[in-house]
């Protein structure tokens, strides 16, 4: 038993280097994946009010911001595409179009940058008129399960082809992860990662990102609770991850982050692979919002949010404020 005063853990907080030397986790560079959107104009612009300081590039500007990234440490980006609404259907055609926009951005960065990884989302929601991840049952209010996985091995194919290293499944279709292994292997990309958002979770937090993407046009909102997970759930966190596992997910991803520490947490201790972590756009907005009003201090809490992901056990962590706590990291 510790018992006060043979024990007094002050001692061990006394000094920086002995608070050094006792440090149970570490943020570093090699944490972080930088998230941009990427849009077919040819200038790079500033984004939604809800998203402070984060950009809407162009395709040369992806290139650009990607090297900037690969010069700060960073080691993969993920790339969302903000889609022209003429090119949006029903079906989500363009998803597959192998001359997309996300394929196009894909192609100049790998060129450019060839030695930072790339992840690109696989989910309909950029592509569809009425912003759902998947295509609709007749009665236009449910996601059809079944052929909207094989559009996702179709899109999966697609951004492949491009050169993505990473195909992310981020739709919360049930049985994805195994087809879109299956069109992966069978198409001779056995190389290709798949990331699955196993424990995407039906959350508010996506609401600045879904006003960038365009997929909650018709209303204010969207109801996803269909496909994405019951945030009353952690047990069946579990049985999604365990799942997408034994599809073949080579990494899975818990999202959003801060509310869900403790499923990082569980799963972390549960499997042995590694977990991703999603720093959603609602919750950097808070605190963006916050401290722009200098309410609270964004280095700092940025930092602290992200430690916070490293001792849930998060291996790598996606955030929009990845350049800049790369910058103050060095
Ligand atoms: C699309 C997708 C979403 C996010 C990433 N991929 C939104 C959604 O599911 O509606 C959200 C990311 C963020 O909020 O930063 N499937």
């Amino acid at each position: 038993m510790f018992n006060f005063p043979n024990t007094r853990l002050r001692r061990r907080r006394s000094s920086k280097w002995v608070r050094n030397l006792t440090s149970e986790s570490a943020l570093s560079v090699n944490d972080l994946v930088f998230p941009l959107f990427v849009h077919d104009r040819e200038e790079t612009t500033e984004l939604v009010s809800s998203l402070p300081g984060i950009k809407c590039y162009s395709i040369d500007g992806s290139v650009s911001i990607a090297q900037e990234a690969e010069d700060l440490g960073i080691n993969a980006v993920a790339i969302f595409p903000v889609v022209d609404s003429k090119l949006k259907s029903e079906n989500a055609e363009e998803a597959y179009n192998s001359d997309n926009l996300i394929c196009k951005a894909i192609r100049a960065i790998k060129l450019k940058v060839p030695d930072i990884g790339i992840i690109a989302d696989v989910a309909l929601d950029p592509y569809t008129t009425h912003g759902h991840d998947g295509i609709l049952k007749s009665n236009r209010i449910d996601v059809e399960n079944d052929e909207t996985v094989s559009i996702l091995c179709k899109q999966a194919l697609a951004l492949a082809k491009a050169g993505c290293n990473i195909v992310a499944s981020s739709d919360m279709m049930d049985g994805r992860v195994g087809r879109i292994r299956k069109a992966l292997d069978d198409n001779n990309f056995q190389d290709v990662s798949i990331l699955s958002y196993a424990a995407k979770y039906c959350s508010s937090f996506y609401a600045p990102f879904r006003q960038i993407v365009g997929s909650c046009v018709s209303s204010n909102s969207i109801d996803k609770s269909g496909y994405q997970m019951d945030y009353r759930n952690a047990r069946e966190a579990i049985c999604e991850i365990e799942m997408d596992l034994n599809e073949g997910a080579d990494f899975i991803m818990i999202k959003p982050g801060m509310p869900y520490l403790d499923i990082i947490k569980i799963a972390s201790n549960e499997f042995n692979f590694p977990i991703f972590a999603y720093q959603v756009s609602g919750e950097y907005a808070m605190i963006k919002a916050a401290t722009n009003n200098g309410w609270l201090d964004y280095d700092k809490v940025i930092y602290e949010s992200l430690v916070g992901f490293k001792r849930a056990g998060a291996s790598a962590i996606f955030t929009y404020a990845a350049l800049d706590v790369a910058k103050n990291l060095r």
